[in-house]
């Protein structure tokens, strides 16, 4: 249950609405390479504006230097027109590097019911991400209303993120709800067999959400470059594959934890090796007892991929974190692909965590195979290792009426 205001709880008519979007997308060349952030943003942008509110959205970009300077790559200008076009009506954006200043004011002051402007990367004011008190009151001089739609930053205890909230109602957008529902839902309730599929290059990023599902999942897939962690572990030899030693104790307690624990966690029973770093690299597939000393894992191989599928098919509930291996490069993309596929042909409710795996399911394009796709990388794996999220504790509550 999702126990957190949202837009539909209130009266927005009329009112100065700030709204805080995760628009931090990836740009080339000025432009916008994937505009599903935005797109996920429109049903909050076009409920404020069809119940007559005054829209300012406000969001971060990238990371810029500091210093308080506008950085002409960080402009959120090519975000602004892409969102012109989606939303079919005028933005009006409030350019330069003083960020809810009194051109913003002025400007928040003049909007008419449904009219939407912007403001510039709130990053460019080094008060946002020090949550500089002047700062939040600065931000919250534009507004009746603050409104988090950003679930993709609600990790981070910013001024827009959880200080402008402590002064202003604040109640979350629609994307923010349906995030949270989904992630929280997930792990308070899954559809069982539940398989976990946890990817990615280190174990020390992973281990909160491993030691959390521990405790959820009946199975853990693992892959990516940590796997060579376990089987260091193991006591395998994995010759130049990238490991972290410092971590070889925690992935032996895991490994402990599990069998303790009844949970199937499985690691990849081959690999597929390279002589070095490099999608041209001379490459060989070998069962993780073969692994020549002189070469590195930059894949999990196709016997893994089969037992892993298997596992996935079974499932009634498939969340999926992090790639099997470097699938950037062509390859070494076999791995994820398979993992990919096997997601996308599950009939299990398919729920991917954002990132580098949300990545992956679209560059081979199963984006519409899976049954959710989180907009949050580090968000969503807050949520997931069980911790609070500052963006959403500073919400309102929903109301409770006891008979
Ligand atoms: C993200 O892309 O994960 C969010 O927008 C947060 O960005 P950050 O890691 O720069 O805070």
């Amino acid at each position: 249950m999702y126990n957190k205001k949202t837009v539909k709880d209130i009266d927005v008519a009329h009112k100065r609405v700030l709204l805080r979007v995760d628009f931090n997308v990836p740009l080339y060349e000025g432009m916008v390479t994937d505009d599903t952030r935005i797109r996920e943003a429109l049903p909050t942008i076009r409920y404020l504006i069809e119940h007559d509110a005054r829209v300012i959205i406000a969001s971060h970009l990238g990371r810029p230097a500091g210093g308080n300077q506008f950085e002409s790559q960080f402009s959120l200008m090519p975000v602004a027109m892409r969102l012109i076009q989606l939303l079919g009506k005028p933005v009006t954006v409030i350019g330069g590097s003083r960020i809810a200043g009194e051109e913003a004011v002025s400007a928040s002051l003049a909007l008419k019911d449904g009219q939407v402007m912007m403001l510039e990367n709130l990053r460019f004011d080094d008060g946002e991400k020090a949550c500089d008190p002047r700062f939040v009151h600065r931000l919250a001089s534009l507004c009746d209303i603050y409104v988090n739609d950003a679930f993709g930053a609600a990790h981070r205890a910013h001024a827009s993120i959880s200080g402008v909230p402590q002064i202003v109602p604040a109640v979350s957008g629609l994307l923010m709800a349906k995030e949270v529902q989904t992630l929280t839902g997930m792990l308070s309730d899954p559809k069982r067999p539940f398989v976990a599929i946890l990817g990615g290059s280190k174990v020390s990023d992973k281990i909160g959400i491993i030691e959390n599902l521990m405790n959820i999942a009946d199975t853990i897939l693992i892959g990516g470059a940590m796997c060579f962690t376990f089987l260091l572990a193991q006591g395998k030899s994995v010759g130049t594959s990238k490991v972290e030693k410092d971590m070889v104790d925690t992935a032996q307690r895991i490994l402990d934890l599990a069998k303790e624990k009844g949970v199937d966690l499985r690691i990849p029973v081959d690999v597929v090796c390279a002589n070095m770093f490099a999608d041209a690299a001379d490459k060989k597939t070998v069962t993780v007892d073969e692994i020549p000393d002189d070469m590195m894992g930059l894949d999990i191989g196709p016997e893994t991929v089969k037992l892993y599928r298997e596992a996935i098919m079974g499932a009634a509930t498939v969340f999926w974190n992090g790639p099997m291996g470097v699938f950037e490069f062509p390859s070494f993309e076999a791995g994820t692909r398979g993992v990919a596929e096997a997601v996308a042909d599950s009939p299990a409710t398919s729920i991917i965590g954002g990132g580098d795996s949300g990545a992956a399911i679209k560059k081979f394009e199963l984006e519409n195979e899976v049954s959710f796709i989180s907009t949050g990388g580090g968000a969503s794996m807050r949520l997931l290792e069980g911790k609070p999220l500052p963006g959403l504790e500073a919400l309102e509550d929903k109301d409770v009426y006891e008979e």
